[in-house]
């Protein structure tokens, strides 16, 4: 947690704009509260305009205007955006999509992470950049390319990333034989007599293997975390002392973001609350009732799983939504206040700092239509106001605090990995899982840290594992010695580590806690539910031999849950009303304070506050439980409200 207050700051392109603007810019973005200001992250053929040929002059002043402003810099390196040059040099860098199609130039991403000669060529311009201004004083921070995976390009079908795939698998398997009984490979005559008859999963005439599968997503995911330390491993020898960060994305899940966060000292992500309620499996009413908020738990999510995703905790913001994006399916306008409630809500759940995407609107090229803090004439935007007040807000508030530990959920990056390689049911997401269990957390009030498996349960009262298909015994064991209250959901324990079903059947390791056999398990389309007052059975149904007692049982028999001491056993989808009453029986029995939330509110406790935060389109009211003094706003809030109370 932050010892400090949370700093503001924007992300600005000097390249898109003449050089007699940018002290102006720059003097404005100091005026506004701002603090950081993240450049470069695009801007390679500007830097080196022909190989080997270094435009210097332009960033030096760019860096030092902003620098005199009292701004300190995130540098960007820009190998998210290759120039065409380097792409005509080598065109082989390119990825290929699925169908074996190459993933040409004239936007960005387009490079494989496999690719040797790419790999020098990024080590060589953050190289450049590491050594021309890492000991600069305004260079605070380091972002490595930018948004990995964007345009679904972690999964690149090229002859270099086979060329890595194939070592890859031979250093897993050791011997071919391991790789075939590992995976099955007798089913279909699928046998290898050696790692150079291994190709990658796609262009099969029907699905490969689902071990082939993993085998290539957990491959995929390494090359990401390669590719990345290998530019923070320069950054950190050319620029001690600075902050070497990634910005992540939001409901992605291509490569593992704690292995990432694990190697970074700070992970931010982009925060596009309305473009991902939009391009997101949101229902259509969510859609039309959150589409000038972002439904209440979007941006909390990925503040409570990207926090746990770094040794220390730390997490930024690196974009916030100021307006209109350009990217989803309807691009509406946040509501007014959102843009400040999003901010504050950052703070709220131990940001260190929230950087919005972008200063100015740019009037050409792709993204015109996205919105910035100022409109393309450098006129204020709606969403300046609201970041001067956050700013004068935060300053008063001052450091949010250490946040009181309440429930935790367990989310493996794998697991989505798994349920998305073999949904058994169409739709069915590890990743949704753990969402909609967040969600009906968040809604009895309570705090939640969304945690690896093996990450310290102690101070927790309740831990909630949705769907974790490959459970270790180390994990199992963590679990048994926790004295908490525990919720494991379907398919969980189902699988070992090479895509096989459970040993001893599922929930495989699980059961040490929970003493059952997952007899059959089934899935059930839309409509084919099993109804109990007030919450319905749906979407998957694990049948269980076992001792333990029936629980939440529908109408017709059906069960639902099953309860064994503190371990509560979900054998339906974790969603709606279901996982809603679970989630509030387990948490009333670990004794943590719950309340009945007004629709649309959702709180924080951030150790000296609690945070009240008004997602809903009518005014609603703070629990009367909450009895805290008033430091910001009234117990009675407008839509797109934000209250603040002492702890
Ligand atoms: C992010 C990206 C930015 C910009 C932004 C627009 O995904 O990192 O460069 O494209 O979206 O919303």
């Amino acid at each position: 947690m932050p010892a400090d207050k949370m700093a503001l700051g924007v992300c600005y392109y000097p390249e898109h704009w003449p050089q007699s603007r940018w002290a102006d810019d720059a003097r404005r973005m100091a005026e506004a509260g701002l603090s950081r200001v993240r450049i470069g992250e695009f801007a390679w053929s500007r830097i080196e305009p022909q190989p080997g040929q270094f435009d210097w002059q332009w960033l030096d002043d760019a860096i030092e205007t902003l620098a005199q402003a009292g701004l300190s810099i995130i540098l960007g390196t820009p190998t998210a955006t290759p120039p065409k040059w380097l792409v005509d040099l080598m065109p082989d860098m390119l990825a290929l999509d699925r169908e074996g199609r190459t993933r040409g130039f004239g936007s960005r991403r387009h490079y494989c992470f496999s690719h040797a000669g790419y790999r020098k060529q990024a080590a060589r311009i953050t190289r450049a950049l590491a050594q021309r201004y890492g000991q600069h004083a305004a260079v605070a921070a380091w972002q490595t390319d930018n948004e990995y995976g964007c345009h679904d390009t972690v999964l690149s079908y090229s002859a270099a990333a086979r060329g890595r795939f194939r070592p890859w698998l031979a250093q897993r398997y050791g011997t071919i034989e391991a790789l075939n009984q590992a995976w099955g490979n007798v089913f279909w005559s699928m046998e290898y007599r050696s790692f150079d008859e291994v190709e990658l999963p796609n262009l099969t005439v029907t699905e490969a293997n689902p071990a082939h599968w993993l085998a290539f997503r957990r491959f995929s995911s390494d090359q990401v975390l390669e590719f990345d330390r290998l530019q923070s491993d320069i950054l950190r020898a050319c620029s001690p002392g600075r902050d070497v960060v990634h910005n992540a994305m939001g409901f992605f899940t291509d490569y593992d973001h704690h292995q990432l966060g694990a190697q970074l000292d700070v992970l931010g992500w982009d925060s596009y609350p309305l473009g991902f309620l939009e391009m997101f499996r949101f229902s259509d009413a969510d859609k039309l009732a959150y589409a000038r908020q972002g439904h209440p738990d979007i941006a909390a999510f990925h503040h409570d799983l990207y926090r746990g995703c770094t040794k220390g905790g730390r997490w930024w913001v690196l974009e916030q939504q100021p307006g209109p994006v350009n990217w989803a399916r309807h691009n509406p306008a946040p509501m007014p206040g959102m843009v400040r409630l999003w901010t504050l809500e950052a703070m709220a759940h131990g940001a260190e700092l929230t950087s919005y995407f972008r200063w100015r609107q740019a009037p050409f090229a792709q993204e015109q239509m996205h919105a910035g803090l100022l409109r393309p004439d450098g006129t204020p935007a709606p969403a300046l106001a609201e970041v001067v007040q956050a700013a004068d807000e935060i300053d008063a508030l001052g450091a949010a605090g250490n946040a009181v530990k309440q429930a935790a959920l367990v989310f493996a990056y794998e697991s989505e990995w798994v349920t998305n390689i073999q949904p058994q049911g169409q739709g069915l997401s590890a990743l949704w899982a753990a969402f909609d269990c967040y969600s009906a957390l968040r809604k009895l009030g309570l705090n939640v840290d969304i945690i690896a498996p093996g990450t310290p349960l102690d101070d927790y009262g309740l831990v909630a594992v949705p769907c974790h298909p490959i459970a270790s015994a180390e994990f199992a064991a963590q679990l048994e010695r926790f004295a908490g209250q525990i919720i494991i959901g379907p398919r969980s324990g189902s699988k070992t580590a090479d895509f096989a079903i459970a040993e001893g059947l599922p929930p495989g390791a699980l059961r040490s806690i929970f003493n059952g056999t997952v007899s059959k398990s089934e899935s059930l389309r839309p409509g084919l539910v099993h109804q109990a007052k007030g919450w319905e059975a749906a979407g998957w149904l694990d049948h269980i031999e076992t001792a333990a007692s029936p629980e939440m049982v529908a109408d017709d028999g059906t069960i639902a849950s099953y309860r064994q001491g503190r371990v509560r056993y979900l054998a339906a989808w974790p969603q709606g009303a279901l996982i809603d009453e679970l989630t509030a029986r387990a948490a009333q029995d670990a004794g943590l304070a719950l309340m009945a939330l007004p629709e649309g509110m959702r709180i924080r406790r951030s150790g000296r506050y609690v945070f009240a935060f008004n997602y809903g389109t009518v005014q609603c009211s703070v629990p009367a439980e909450l009895t805290g003094k008033l430091v910001l706003g009234e117990r009675i809030l407008a839509p797109g409200a934000v209250v603040v109370l002492t702890a």
